[in-house]
């Protein structure tokens, strides 16, 4: 499957969201994607959406009331395919970042569950995947996670 499919109906998804939704919360967010021409990753689409939606909630919730940036991009390397989810929000405290991906974690209020992260890591493991968080409080977060190539096929690449 392709991750950049994925990447534009995570975005859609969000998208439409901020649209109908009655807080207007995605008026001051500004949602940029830099999609490299990345091979075909094996997985289960909808377990990666999950991913990326996950992702792209937490770098919403991250962002101050006014708004700011949330960037996606993919890119490849030799074994693997890339993508990066980066947000101008609160970015986390070296306490936060290191607790970040237990299950039940969470420093929001209701309607949270602390499970965002948790379920990411956890599908992106069972893919053969990785992922990263770099953080810098009060300046932003940028989560990556990476999967395996497949092996080249002809026209396996969008
Ligand atoms: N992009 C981000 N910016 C700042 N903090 C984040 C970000 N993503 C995750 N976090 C921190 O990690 C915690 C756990 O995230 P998550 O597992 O998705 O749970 P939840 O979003 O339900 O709190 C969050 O409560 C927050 O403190
Ligand atoms: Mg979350």
């Amino acid at each position: 499957m392709s991750l950049n499919t994925l990447v534009r109906q995570a975005v859609e998804t969000i998208r439409l969201h901020w649209k109908g939704g009655a807080d207007a919360r995605g008026v001051g967010i500004r949602l940029v994607t830099e999609l490299d021409r990345v091979p075909d990753v094996a997985g289960e689409p909808t377990a990666l959406l999950e991913v990326l939606s996950a992702l792209l909630l937490n770098a919403e919730d991250a962002l101050p009331a006014g708004g700011g940036m949330i960037a996606i991009t993919t890119w490849v390397s030799e074994r693997w395919a890339h993508c990066a989810i980066a947000d101008s929000g609160m970015g986390m405290s070296e306490d936060v970042r290191a607790r970040a991906i237990e299950p039940f974690f969470t420093t929001k209020g209701s309607g949270r569950k602390g499970l965002g992260l948790s379920f990411a890591y956890g599908i992106i493991r069972r893919h053969r995947g990785e992922i990263e968080i770099a953080t810098a409080e009060g300046r932003g977060t940028t989560v990556t996670f990476r999967l395996p190539r497949e092996p080249y096929r002809q026209g396996a690449h969008a």
